[in-house]
């Protein structure tokens, strides 16, 4: 897999506008996923985690993502591997999201493109760690691009890892895990839905 620094020092020179252009596609995404599945909460505000982060211009746009999109204030953090390119930044925690998740429970827990970052058998983790850290009612929303699922090599041309959607969805309905995969422009957001 890529090395992160390197990673993160090629997200630090894509200009502001390039965020700004990658935020929006997010907000779009998270707002088709909420259209077909609803947020169910009686809270006046939401807690929110988001598991990995590129870069630090993004917390302030998931934030308003989140709040514009709930329509409710949003307690939001953010949990990455690694710090360097989030230093200084509130609400930010290191933390490996292939162990339990602290700070829980939460009633959205956010990933973007992260599970290219996890050893394809670890993956399996993130998944059963975001559910296992919802309120009732809670979303676990993890988003994937086209080619994280439909390349059926181990690794992905550009060295990450592939994610075998098919066999996680099989694994959560063996798991009696509520799930939905809904079709995005880019991808796909894999819902993980906890009971009310
Ligand atoms: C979330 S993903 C992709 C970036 C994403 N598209 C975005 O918009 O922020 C990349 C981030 O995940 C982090 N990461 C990789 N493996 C991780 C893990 N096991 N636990 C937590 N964060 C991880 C990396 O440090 C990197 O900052």
């Amino acid at each position: 897999m890529p090395d992160l620094a390197q990673y993160h020092q090629q997200y630090k020179q894509k200009d502001d506008l390039e965020i700004k252009k990658r935020a929006f596609v997010k907000t779009q995404e998270l707002a088709e996923v909420i259209k077909q599945i609803p947020l169910q909460t009686h809270n006046s505000f939401l807690k929110i985690a988001v598991l990995g982060c590129g870069d630090r211009r993004f917390i302030r746009y998931h934030l308003e993502m989140f709040e514009n999109i709930f329509d409710l204030p949003v307690e939001m953090l953010t949990l990455d591997i690694t710090l360097d390119h989030l230093a200084g930044v509130n609400n930010v925690f290191q933390h490996d999201c292939t162990q339990q998740l602290p700070y829980g429970p939460f009633d959205t827990i956010y990933s973007h493109v992260l599970l290219r970052f996890i050893q394809t058998d670890n993956q399996w983790e993130v998944l059963e760690n975001s559910y296992a850290a919802l309120k009732p009612g809670g979303l676990a929303i993890h988003v994937l691009d086209t080619i994280d699922y439909t390349i059926k090599d181990k690794l992905l041309p550009d060295g990450y890892f592939s994610v075998p959607l098919r066999r996680w969805e099989e694994k959560l309905k063996a798991e009696n895990i509520i799930y939905k995969t809904i079709p995005l422009v880019h991808g796909v957001g894999l819902v993980l839905i906890k009971p009310y």
